[in-house]
């Protein structure tokens, strides 16, 4: 689904070069759940933000379906392609909940009637009733925040769902739960999930955990 071909990626400031992504070789399966770990500062969110197309690689190359990721429209590749649950969520603080589900649903073809219905049961099925739907992003608990922004990115009926520490600010039952829609998304829909966690529970219910460390893929994690 995903390949990632000798992938490295640099932050070029001024006075500054970090090397956080480091020539990095992988595939990403489709129906496969994947868990991404590593220590703080070992490039998950890099890693994530290539995947998403949001910073491109210093060196290699990354496809979709064989085809070099580049080559597809940018907004169109981040909207129908892949979906991203961001570490600190993003939600966009003038929209209500039901609104910011929808969002990307407005930006593509699909109908709004069903896409309403779409979004009102995956609401639903993190645990955020109608109650929910009108209240501001600021007046949420990060916890709701983050179910919130896990809604929007499954709406969107990407091929494949990217999230970033979805359950950080989560209590393990509803962790565990998370885990297990990504579970079922991987293995009843098809969907190729990749899951960053620090939560060693979390990554236990991956079919695969691959360990980053200062930017490297390890082979073998008791290299951690
Ligand atoms: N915008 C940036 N400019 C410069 N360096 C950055 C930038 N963003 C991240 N870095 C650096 O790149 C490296 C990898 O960062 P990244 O955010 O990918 O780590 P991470 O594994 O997601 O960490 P965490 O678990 O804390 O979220 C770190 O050394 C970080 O300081
Ligand atoms: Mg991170």
């Amino acid at each position: 689904m995903i390949e990632l071909r000798n992938v490295s990626y640099s932050y070029i400031g001024k006075n500054v070069r970090v090397d956080a992504v480091k020539s990095i070789s992988c595939h990403f399966e489709k129906g496969k759940f994947y868990a991404l770990m590593g220590p703080s500062g070992s490039g998950k969110s890099t890693l994530m933000q290539l995947i998403n197309a949001l910073v491109q690689p210093t060196q290699g190359s990354i496809l979709y379906q064989g085809k070099p990721i580049e080559t597809f429209r940018p907004n169109e590749y981040r909207l129908k392609y892949v979906s991203l649950i961001h570490q600190n969520f993003c939600l966009l603080p003038f929209l209500n909940v039901l609104e910011n589900v929808l969002y990307p649903t407005s930006l593509l073809k699909i109908n709004k009637q069903e896409a309403r219905i779409q979004a009102i049961k995956q609401l639903e099925t993190l645990g955020l009733d109608a109650t929910y739907h009108k209240r501001m992003p600021s007046m949420l608990s990060g916890g709701e925040q983050q179910r919130v922004a896990i809604a929007r990115a499954m709406c969107t009926g990407a091929p494949v769902l990217t999230a970033d520490e979805p359950t950080g600010n989560l209590d393990s039952e509803n962790a565990r739960h998370i885990a297990s829609i990504f579970s079922h998304l991987a293995h009843e829909e098809k969907k190729t999930i990749i899951m960053v966690t620090h939560d060693p529970e979390m990554a236990k219910q991956a079919d695969i955990v691959l360990h980053l460390k200062d930017g490297k893929l390890l082979l073998n994690p008791s290299d951690m």
